[in-house]
């Protein structure tokens, strides 16, 4: 890396700045490199080392982050007439979800500057990622949550030994006394947006994509959004590759949302209603809802990295696209029927959005779509529970199995 750059007002830091945000305007800063020096470092071999804003990656992590499977999801696409679909499987991440690409940066991170706390406020995913991977490192984690945020998540976290404070509140609280308390005890925060690294480890995903599909650029890549920072991750990797001249086209990043939690989307909107014009970042402001999405890990009311997805999707030429959260839960059988991947509901939209995007016309039956499946649906059995119903209860006869069968 090189330094910063403000996402807002583009205010420079040198690579040595200390912050966290920009000392400017107080908006998230994106790491910066030198991609001219990147391109010379390639010559067959492409590894991750230059794209990265921690000592090159010499010490091996404890554990097996990122390198996930991209499945060819066949069935599922044909169902719609698609021949080109495939499912990005984060679910096999060390904590089950995307997350812990983000944590991995985090820490190395962490561990250059010589933290010994880390700290995050979490719907979930990112509190059971850092307590999975501060665990391995033998590091201390403090997790603010939500209270009412989804048992297996908390369960997880605890069993990795962070400590894991449930906040009387929403994630934007567990966010605003994270932050204070970071400051207060001198933690090292990895919270979404605000912590620039996170950005850095999810782009990790686009590289991995553009490898297993033989070095091709999909048309659309469809991204589950809360805070906007998986997504403006996703666009970060793709770009990166494109600066260093190893792709010559970028893909569209969609913007899936439940409607009922659609910050991020309804920002989108109200700038293409404008007309065509690219708005003035440093002074547009991104929407605030009241999220009650029963799809938790995308469920914020003000987004963390709003602006950097805003620009992702609008600069990509990508698609907002809201789904109810019932076909949300419809997704997560039809994916794990089709395919073999247990989505959790965030993880699920992306397929919903395709078939949205199908049903309006949208999307050409020869794009090259890949979707986000960025959480196991291990993590909220209850919402998978509600879309499955209960199993067929038979008293141990060969006669009941019948009597079930034919029900
Ligand atoms: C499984 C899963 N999918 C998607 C997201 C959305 O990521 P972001 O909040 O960066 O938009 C999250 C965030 O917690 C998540 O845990
Ligand atoms: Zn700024």
């Amino acid at each position: 890396m090189n330094g910063y750059c403000c996402i807002a007002c583009a205010t420079t830091q040198a690579a040595d700045f200390a912050g966290f945000v920009c000392p400017s305007c107080g908006s998230n800063l994106d790491v910066s490199y030198d991609y001219e020096a990147i391109r010379e470092e390639f010559v067959q071999d492409f590894d991750y080392s230059p794209f990265l804003p921690v000592s090159r990656l010499v010490t091996p992590f404890p554990l097996r982050v990122g390198r996930t499977p991209l499945i060819a999801a066949t069935r599922l696409g044909k169902s719609l007439g698609l021949g080109d679909l495939y499912i990005k499987d984060e679910t096999r991440n060390p904590s089950a979800s995307i997350k812990d690409r983000a944590t991995e940066v985090a820490l190395r991170r962490a561990r250059d500057v010589g933290a010994e706390t880390v700290a995050v406020a979490s719907t979930g995913n990112a509190g059971s990622s850092l307590a999975c991977l501060a665990a391995a490192l033998d590091m201390r984690a403090v997790v603010f949550v939500p209270e009412n945020a989804p048992i297996a998540k908390l369960t997880q976290a605890l069993s990795f030994g962070a400590t894991v404070l449930a906040v009387r509140g929403n994630y934007d609280d567990a966010f605003d006394l994270c932050l204070q308390a970071s400051s207060e005890f001198g933690w090292f925060n990895r919270s979404t947006g605000y912590n620039p690294f996170t950005r850095e480890g999810k782009k990790t995903c686009a590289y991995e994509i553009w490898e297993d599909l033989g070095r091709r650029v999909p048309d659309r890549v469809l991204v589950p959004t809360g805070d906007g920072n998986v997504l403006s991750g996703m666009w970060k990797g793709w770009c990166d590759l494109h600066a260093a001249g190893l792709i010559d086209k970028l893909p569209r990043i969609d913007c899936v949302q439940s409607q009922s939690s659609a910050a991020i989307c309804h920002t989108v909107w109200r700038i293409r209603k404008q007309g065509d014009s690219i708005p003035d970042w440093s002074t547009l402001n991104v929407d605030e809802v009241k999220a009650t999405t029963v799809a938790d890990s995308i469920s914020v009311d003000r987004p963390r990295d709003g602006l950097a997805a805003v620009k992702a999707v609008i600069q990509s030429g990508g698609e907002a696209v809201t789904i109810p959260d019932k076909e949300i839960l419809a997704a997560i059988p039809e994916i794990a029927r089709a395919t073999g991947v247990f989505a959790e509901p965030a993880a699920a939209a992306p397929w919903a959005a395709v078939k949205q995007l199908v049903r309006d016309q949208e999307v050409a039956p020869d794009e090259l779509l890949v979707c986000v499946v960025s959480g196991s649906g291990l993590k909220d059995i209850d919402n998978a529970r509600t879309a499955v119903g209960e199993p067929l209860a038979v008293d141990p006869s060969i006669d009941a199995v019948r009597d079930a069968l034919r029900r």
